[in-house]
């Protein structure tokens, strides 16, 4: 079991399989020219599984696979096959857009909940933030994890400007669809320009959505990243991801390994632990990730008062997100 000294159990790892991405969204990644990570740096399939054996030998329940974009790495439906072996539940979180051509080995290997970002239902708006033209496609492939039986929630990063014009629209796509959408305070990661001011928070979203519809408040689960509301009768639900302005770490059982094998025991901690080397060097890889649980901070990683990082938005020490995955 992977206790930390706070009592927080963790049993859900996220894996990033490449941070390679077919999207180019601004808040993701650097605006600056990007260096990828060089194909030696990277996990391989055997070393992924090893190192998700030794998590599972260790407490691990859940796996949600995420990248950059992992429907880009080419071994993933071998790797989603073999992970379907391991008593986990396994889940991925994907921009959607090869949702198509996964969606056989996807429900083969027993995937029953799929997470899409779609940020905007508006082409154009679309277009401009990933600078990709496939709007459509996302949304057909949203409906075809539907249709073939998947969970489906939406994440949409609440970006200043843009989410105060949607977010009714959003939650009026609940009312036929059996979708959860959920909204997703903007955070800091390197190069991203994060700014206090750009952080639309919960509670102002909360107030457009009650402007428009009478709602109701679902329960949420110790665990849950997000926090949830329905318009009563509507198929699907609401929720908010409330990083910035009510972080939710008290609950955190979550652990990440980047595509190039380091462990990370927050998505804001800035101490990463090397797997990988310590794998190909034939080290105790268990000695290490249990070292990284026990020095995980109460809340944010430790580095980030909300006030002092209001003034100074750049001190953060972090990766950029595409290279963690959510
Ligand atoms: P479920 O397991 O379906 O609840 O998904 P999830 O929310 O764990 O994962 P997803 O990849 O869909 O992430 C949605 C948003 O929540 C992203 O912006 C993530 O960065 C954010 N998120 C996920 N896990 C954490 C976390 O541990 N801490 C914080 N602060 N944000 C997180
Ligand atoms: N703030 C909030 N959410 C973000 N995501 C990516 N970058 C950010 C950010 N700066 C979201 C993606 C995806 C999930 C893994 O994280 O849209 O849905
Ligand atoms: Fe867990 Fe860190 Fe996220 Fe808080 S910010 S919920 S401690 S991963």
């Amino acid at each position: 079991m992977l206790q930390d000294s706070f009592g927080r159990v963790h049993d859900y790892l996220r894996i990033s399989l490449t941070d390679h991405c077919n999207f180019r969204c601004t808040y993701c990644m650097p605006q600056e020219e990007m260096e990828w990570m060089p194909q030696s740096k990277l996990m391989s399939k055997e070393e992924i599984l090893t190192l998700a054996e030794t998590f599972v030998g260790l407490g691990v329940k859940k796996i949600r696979l995420t990248g950059g974009e992992p429907l880009v790495r080419k071994e993933f439906p071998e790797i989603l096959e073999r992970l379907a072996d391991f008593p986990v539940e396994l889940t991925l979180t994907t921009n959607g857009v090869l949702i198509h051509k996964h969606i056989e080995v996807l429900k083969k290997a027993g995937v029953r909940s799929v997470n899409v970002s779609l940020d905007t239902l508006n082409r154009e708006k679309f277009l401009k933030l990933t600078r990709r033209n496939q709007f459509d496609l996302v949304w057909e492939n949203m409906l075809l994890l539907l249709r073939e039986g998947f969970r489906v929630k939406v994440n949409a990063v609440a970006l200043h400007g843009l989410i105060e014009d949607e977010i009714c629209d959003f939650v009026a796509k609940t009312e036929k669809l059996p979708i959860h959408m959920r909204f997703i305070e903007f955070m800091p990661f390197a190069g991203n320009h994060w700014q206090s001011k750009k952080v639309v928070t919960a509670a102002q979203m909360l107030d457009l959505v009650k402007g428009k519809y009478e709602i109701v408040k679902l329960e949420d689960k110790k665990h849950d990243t997000a926090k949830k509301y329905k318009v009563p009768e509507f198929e699907g639900t609401f929720a908010f991801i409330t990083t910035m302005s009510e972080n939710f770490c008290a609950g955190c059982n979550r652990i990440r390994l980047t595509a190039d094998g380091k462990i990370k025991n927050c998505l804001f901690g800035k101490e990463e632990l090397d797997l990988l080397g310590a794998l190909r060097r034939g080290e105790d890889v268990e000695e290490i990730i249990r070292l990284s649980i026990s020095r995980k901070h109460k809340a944010l990683g430790g580095q980030f008062d909300p006030d002092y990082l209001k003034a100074n938005p750049e001190a953060i020490e972090n990766r950029s997100m595409i290279k963690i995955g959510g």
